[in-house]
């Protein structure tokens, strides 16, 4: 990780080698998960905080527990238990925890651009846990120790991402990294959810799940983020799920064998997944939940590294 980084921010944002050391830690900090008393002392005397302002089951949790692995101060602040309530505006809410002599603050925001906002007027490092339509920087991190574990390599990998590309910050962080390690990307969703914002990603267009599914390693299922969508993109979620949803029949007609099949979460069974899928063996839906507590650990470590070093002088 480049010595002087204070955030992480997006995937955009981190070369090649930077993402390669953080998978790289990630493997060691497994080991310290695997023991049978899972802690280390590596981040005693860094606080944390987790400033979450949306609704979150995998993330908020697996940096609960990165954190407490590690031996960090932790703090957690909701919508609904903070004084943004009562009318304090984000920033002033953020300088407050600030004072308290927080090192680090974990930021998830329904507003694209919140914690590139608190980065530039804090001096805490700021750690994008999902802006919006935007980035989600640590899924894409954990997708990809999650897909190194499975297949070693990237490179020549292809990877099919289908569904509600438009509305998906996991998508935009995930384009990033698959393209910085070499996969090769389709995307596969109705013309209306495929977003301006793919120009610059390496990646070919498909409309037709049928076409998608032969010869590609991964399936990569995107929920539909009903509630970022202002506006209806297909005529009737029926429809969609008709076109677009991965049923067990699709799979087994059209896909490889080996195929595997990766879902960020939350997944809704039924719609984007057949419910039988998720629970199958070709599932690594929870493994890619797993990979999150190694992939934040060493997040958090590689980011405190500059504070840890001052505390030892
Ligand atoms: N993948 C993900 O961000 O899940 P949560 O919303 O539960 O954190």
């Amino acid at each position: 990780m480049d010595p002087n980084r204070k955030d992480l921010l997006g995937i955009q944002d981190l070369s090649k080698d930077e993402i390669e050391e953080i998978l790289k830690t990630a493997e060691s900090m497994e080991e310290i998960l695997k023991r049978p008393i899972k802690i280390a002392p590596t981040l005693r005397g860094i606080t944390v905080a987790n400033l979450f302002l949306e609704p979150s089951t995998r993330t908020l949790n697996s940096f609960v527990l990165a954190e407490k692995r590690l031996s960090a101060d932790t703090i957690n602040i909701s919508a609904s238990s903070s004084s943004v309530l009562k009318g304090e505006t984000l920033l002033d809410t953020a300088k407050n925890i600030e004072a308290m002599e927080v090192d680090m603050i974990v930021v998830r925001h329904s507003a694209p651009g919140t914690p590139h906002f608190l980065a530039d007027r804090l001096k805490a490092s700021i750690i994008n846990a999902g802006d919006g339509c935007h980035e989600h920087p640590t899924q894409a991190l954990l997708d990809l120790m999650t897909i190194k574990k499975k297949f070693s390599t990237f490179k020549n990998l292809q990877v099919a991402v289908i569904g509600d590309i438009k509305h998906s910050r996991v998508s935009r962080s995930l384009f990033s990294g698959l393209n910085k390690m070499g996969a090769k990307v389709t995307v596969c969703a109705p013309p209306t959810l495929l977003p301006l914002w793919l120009e610059p990603f390496e990646v070919d267009f498909q409309y037709s799940l049928e076409k998608t599914l032969p010869g590609k390693n991964i399936l990569y299922i995107l929920r539909i983020q009903k509630e970022r969508q202002e506006e209806s993109f297909f005529p009737s979620l029926r429809e969609y799920v008709k076109n677009y949803a991965l049923t067990y029949e699709k799979l087994e007609k059209f896909a490889s064998p080996d195929v595997v099949i990766m879902h960020p979460g939350p997944i809704n069974r039924g719609i984007e997944i057949e419910s039988r899928i998720a629970d199958s063996k070709y599932s690594l839906i929870l493994d890619q939940v797993t990979s999150g507590v190694a992939v934040r650990m060493s997040i958090l470590y590689l980011l405190s590294k500059r504070k840890l070093d001052g505390l030892k002088n």
